[in-house]
């Protein structure tokens, strides 16, 4: 990987990291806060990407955190980010949890925007290998930005077209090949397979996914740009056309007893 595209990519998960405010991750880390309790916890961060998440949970609570990518990019950056950080409550590790799992059991497994990253056909089987390694009482929480949110897309920021996924494939390939750029990663290592590699995740699909896993789905909530006004911060408006405008969507599984 080239030397700028190292300390590009390590300036990002440091910015993950320690920002509260840092775009996509803002409203998990407020509801992570709000919500769960982990001190105490063995929490697994599947598909940590480039670490910043994953030190942010190592910081914020007293647990042991172990974070797992299939991509060793994205990895080798967790892992120089962590040395200059110096925390010793995290592990990361390149591994593909269909292949070689980690050792659980894990309390808290968390996904944050890793779902829609992955194949329609594979992300049953995660599923099914998540829960094998949750804990009786343990919690998965998965965020996303579902298929119909203004930035699913995950390309916006170069585009600038909010809502770009429902442009004519061909087109949107073409304005994003105008703009596109080398990104971290051995999968999705620059705009173009940013874009190809998303698997147009609904709540429906989420649902199908989970089918035979033996999870459930305990709490949903549907974050969108309407939770801004007055009074509407805990509201999930899911029908047509607000459902346009949410950015994420939040969930927590459980194992059914
Ligand atoms: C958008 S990044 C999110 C990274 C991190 N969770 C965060 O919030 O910053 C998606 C990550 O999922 C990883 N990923 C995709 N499929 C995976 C799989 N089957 N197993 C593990 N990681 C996977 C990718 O390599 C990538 O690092």
């Amino acid at each position: 990987m080239p030397v700028e595209l190292f300390a590009e990519g390590l300036a990002y998960a440091e910015d993950n990291y320690l920002n509260e405010a840092a775009s996509h991750l803002k409203v998990d880390k407020q509801l992570l806060r709000r919500r769960f309790q982990l001190d105490g916890k063995r929490i697994l961060d599947f598909g940590c990407g480039m670490g910043g998440m994953t030190l942010w949970y190592a910081t914020n609570w007293d647990c042991e955190v172990t974070g797992i990518d299939i991509d060793g990019q994205h990895i080798a950056i967790a892992q120089a980010l962590q040395q200059k950080h110096g925390l010793h409550n995290v592990r990361f590790e390149k591994r593909d949890v269909l292949v070689d799992p980690p050792r659980g059991p894990f309390d808290f497994i968390v996904m944050n925007d890793v779902a829609e990253h992955i194949p329609l056909d594979v992300l049953p089987k995660i599923f099914r290998a998540l829960a094998t390694l949750l804990a009786d009482d343990g919690q998965i929480f998965v965020s996303y930005p579902p298929w119909q949110s203004p930035y699913a897309s995950h390309v916006v920021h170069a585009v600038g077209i909010p809502w770009c996924q429902y442009l004519p494939r061909p087109l949107l390939r073409w304005l994003i090949r105008r703009c596109n750029q080398q990104l971290v990663g051995e999968l999705e290592s620059d705009l173009v397979a940013a874009w190809e590699g998303l698997n147009r995740l609904t709540h429906r699909k989420l649902k199908r996914a989970l089918d035979g896993s033996g999870l459930r789905i305990a709490w949903r909530k549907s974050h969108s740009i309407l939770n801004r006004l007055p009074g509407m911060a805990n509201v999930s408006l899911r029908f047509f056309p607000f459902h346009l405008l949410i950015t994420k969507e939040f969930v927590v599984l459980e194992k059914y007893h």
